[in-house]
């Protein structure tokens, strides 16, 4: 029923925008379709000024001691930087299948033999969360399970239980009963998540929310979600392959960009302590034309993945680009100058880069290696087997500077590479024992150098 003085509005259910009457297009993100009419609270009228927080001077302020504690499984800490902030919202989201209950009902399970932990299933029954726990050999005495869709009924448990951690599996299935649009929309999961919020920092619990990926990649219930939380993870990783990497979007309390990774198994998922060995998939002594190793620095770790390319002469229609796990755009930029600058005629080819491993790489460092995978299978040389390659590429065909050139190099070392290729303006800082060092202005240079 809807109550006098409560307004309705048509929202976008991918950008959240609000208009005031039907669209077919969104004005703001142009999406077709998606407006939706959806009831809105008033927001809750404050009962007296009087009873209001004065406002303090700075050096007035308690400065809450900032007491993390670990979740028991070192790579999700990693990701949260280092451990969980009490009264913290953290949003887990993901395709579907990807292992997000998984994950969380394993850190549950771990926190859960300290101190109390409420897991709240919106999806599955309690038999099959039950199930689940079982075939993850989870045996925690705090740990306790309830199946519920309505988000004061939550609320009332929560007042009930206290814990000290709450999961809420997922966002999409929650509800607020004074809300008319279905779970999932934009309205519910906004107040939803707002309850939920006000909750955590008045009680001090900490909340996972989970929160599924639409197909066009974002997080279905739009982008308001990622405003209201503390942090956003997202949990990704080929489905067809068994490796999962956590990755932190944003962080109020720790840096972004770390990486947690770990191995789906049949007990569960399996934290991988030395990522650079699995991303390898050529054995250390021999290599292939097209392949090259990077040492890649994603967070604060570094990384040594394979990247692979093949060119394939195309003798009719447009040549196909392919890319997984680096920027499509970024690889067609370098072909450009492999092919003005080094004149590497590689435009009538088709082209494929693949990263190894299902591990995506963001960061411009990445640059130089791909140009060489491009050039050693174009020419169909093979690169040496113990050598890395790091370096940006510039549109005039310059190397350019690559920061935190020693660690790269150090886990390189660690990883039994003998030699390493860097820009030449890293240089002078750089040294690493057992370690032979090359260096290039340009593209060019660096493959008179490799081949
Ligand atoms: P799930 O955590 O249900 O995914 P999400 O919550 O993100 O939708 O994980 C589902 C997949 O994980 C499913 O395809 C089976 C697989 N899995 C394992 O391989 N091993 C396991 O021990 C478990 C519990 C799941
Ligand atoms: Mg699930």
């Amino acid at each position: 029923m809807i109550n006098v003085g409560v307004k309705s509005g048509f929202f976008c259910q991918e950008c959240g925008s609000k208009s005031p009457r039907w669209m077919g297009k969104c004005p703001e993100c142009a999406s077709w379709n998606t407006l939706v009419e959806e009831i809105h609270l008033p927001p809750p009228k404050f009962k007296s000024y009087k009873k209001q927080q004065q406002p303090l001077l700075l050096a007035e302020v308690e400065l809450a001691k900032e007491e993390r504690y670990p979740t028991g499984m070192p790579e999700f800490d990693r990701v949260l930087g280092g451990g969980v902030v009490p009264g913290s919202l953290i949003l887990v989201g993901g395709d579907p299948g990807i292992g997000k209950s998984t994950l969380l009902l394993q850190a549950a399970g771990k926190l859960g033999t300290k101190d109390k932990v409420l897991y709240i299933s919106g999806e599955e029954s309690l038999a099959q969360v039950g199930m689940r726990a079982k075939r993850l050999h989870i045996n925690a005495d705090k740990l306790y399970l309830i199946c519920e869709t309505n988000i004061e009924t939550i609320l009332a448990h929560f007042e009930k239980t206290a814990p000290r951690v709450a999961v809420i599996d997922s966002i999409q299935t929650m509800f607020h009963p004074d809300i008319s649009s279905a779970p999932g929309s934009v309205s519910q999961v906004r107040e939803s998540t707002d309850k939920l919020v006000r909750y955590a920092k008045e009680c001090g619990t900490t909340i996972f929310v989970i929160g599924h990926v639409t197909k066009e990649g974002t997080l279905a219930g739009p982008r308001v979600l990622e405003h209201m939380v503390d942090t956003v993870l997202y949990f990704e990783g080929d489905k067809q392959q068994s490796f999962r990497i956590l990755r932190t979007v944003k962080n109020r309390f720790g840096s972004t960009n770390e990486l947690g990774i770990f191995e789906m198994q049949d007990r569960g998922l399996v934290e991988i302590t030395n990522p650079s060995a699995l991303f390898m998939a050529r054995h250390p002594l021999s290599s292939n034309p097209g392949s090259v190793v990077v040492p890649s620095i994603e967070g604060t770790r570094p990384l040594l993945v394979e990247i692979q390319a093949l060119l394939c002469a195309n003798s009719f229609g447009t040549p196909r680009r392919m890319t997984t796990g680096v920027d499509h755009n970024r690889v067609a930029l370098i072909m450009a100058v492999l092919e003005k600058r080094v004149g590497l005629n590689m435009g009538g080819h088709d082209a494929y880069v693949n990263v190894v491993g299902g591990v995506r790489l963001l960061e411009p460092a990445v640059d130089l290696a791909v140009a060489l995978a491009l050039a050693s299978s174009f020419r169909d040389l093979v690169l040496d087997h113990d050598l890395v390659v790091v370096g940006e590429v510039g549109l005039t065909g310059e190397v350019r500077l690559v920061n935190s050139m020693e660690r790269r190099l150090l886990e390189a070392v660690n990883l039994g590479f003998k030699k390493a290729l860097i820009p030449r303006v890293n240089t002078e800082k750089v040294q690493v024992a057992g370690l032979e060092i090359f260096m290039a202005s340009t593209v060019a240079e660096a493959i008179e150098i490799v081949f």
